[in-house]
């Protein structure tokens, strides 16, 4: 028998009087297959994450089709493993979430088809969820008092947005990059310096201990107030290095590190600065891998102690991919009684707005 809309929508009406809601949510839009049980939106009771990284070092980044197979053996063992760390089984779990996009079609059918079919069978009701949004929620995990509104800058291997989040799930976009995203900036750069995939984590490792004035690099100035660009900045960091290559000379790479990570730090502080100061609000959020960066996160940080602004940062392990940040979205999209039916696709290029 299929999940009817009618015995789905009772069930989500027995939830709204629920005190306390656990969903399982599982993640898979690009190469980490992960699950986690999050509890109101707020609590986890536990999280894995299987990440596919080595497998995809071996050939420089991600291989769509490696990462498909690898999420189709590891989503039975990452949602078994997140029951059992939480000592739970489907009985205490209210609703099922996944990542429906955007990400890689093929990892992202296999993580919503998986889901489905658990949803078929253990009649929970499913909830989808965008993975910006998920990476925006992380922060309601790090920070159990926070509320919108807010202005976000999600900065993620594909993704450079600045966002006014108007409420739970409601968002205004401010601006965004106009062409790389800055993570595929980091991971092109890395690339120059000899660093394997993931790219950004390794340079900024090499930047530590370097000169950040070394390689003056151009600002970028766009129509849009909120924008950013860093294919520019990129170019000219990969033309500079090919040219000290083509002198014979040996490449000062912790210096080059250092100059790149700063201008382009430099750049997404400038902008969110402008946004948040703009908006009257006085929070400021980051969100996606990028918002991991130890230079990022420490100048953000002296930026709101000088101006006097909330600065919420997710703890390092959740600013990366994984699901509990998806359990955290789907909390709120299911309080608003929204739900997808057996029907759900992925949608590889899903937009946050
Ligand atoms: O959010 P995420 O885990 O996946 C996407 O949704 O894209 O972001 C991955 C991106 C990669 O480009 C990676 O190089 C970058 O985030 N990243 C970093 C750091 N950690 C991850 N970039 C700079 N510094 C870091 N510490
Ligand atoms: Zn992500």
């Amino acid at each position: 028998m299929m999940n009817t809309s009618a015995e789905m929508r009772q069930k989500l009406d027995a939830l709204r009087g629920k005190e306390t809601v656990r969903i399982l949510a599982l993640e898979s839009s690009c190469d980490e297959t992960a699950c986690a049980i999050i509890e109101n939106g707020r609590r986890i009771l536990s999280s894995v994450i299987f990440s596919q990284v080595d497998v995809h070092a071996l050939y420089g980044g991600v291989v769509p089709e490696i990462a498909s197979r690898a999420h189709v053996d590891a989503c039975d063992r990452v949602i078994d493993q997140a029951l059992k760390e939480a000592g739970m089984d489907f009985a205490q779990i209210d609703a099922l979430a996944v990542t429906y996009g955007p990400g890689l079609v093929g990892a992202l059918l296999t993580g919503v088809s998986c889901m489905k079919g658990l949803s078929y069978t253990t009649r929970l009701p499913l909830v989808s969820v965008n993975h910006i949004e998920g990476h925006v929620s992380a922060n309601f995990l790090t920070h159990p008092d926070l509320e919108p509104p807010f202005v976000c800058l999600v900065v993620s291997g594909g993704h450079t947005h600045l966002v006014r989040v108007n409420n739970y799930g409601e968002y205004t976009l401010l601006g965004q990059t106009v062409d790389d995203a800055a993570g595929e900036a980091f991971d092109k750069a890395a690339r120059v310096l000899g660093l394997n995939y993931p790219g950004g984590p390794l340079l900024s490792k090499l930047a530590e201990g370097g000169n950040d004035s070394y390689l003056p690099l151009p600002h970028a100035h766009l129509d849009g107030r909120y924008d950013f660009s860093f294919s520019g900045l990129k170019t000219a960091f990969l033309n500079a290095c090919h040219r000290m290559e083509q002198r014979g000379e040996i490449l000062p790479r912790a210096d080059l590190a250092a100059s790149f990570e700063r201008a382009v730090t430099d750049a997404l502080c400038e902008k969110a600065m402008l946004a948040l100061e703009d908006s009257g609000l006085h929070t400021l959020c980051l969100a996606g891998g990028v918002s991991a960066n130890r230079r990022l996160r420490a100048r953000m940080q002296a930026l709101a102690r000088e101006r006097g602004f909330r600065l919420c940062m997710p703890e390092l392990w959740l600013c990366t991919d994984n699901a509990a940040m998806i359990g955290s979205a789907a909390y709120y999209r299911l309080r608003r009684g929204e739900w997808a039916g057996l029907e759900l696709n992925a949608v590889p290029a899903l937009e946050l707005v």
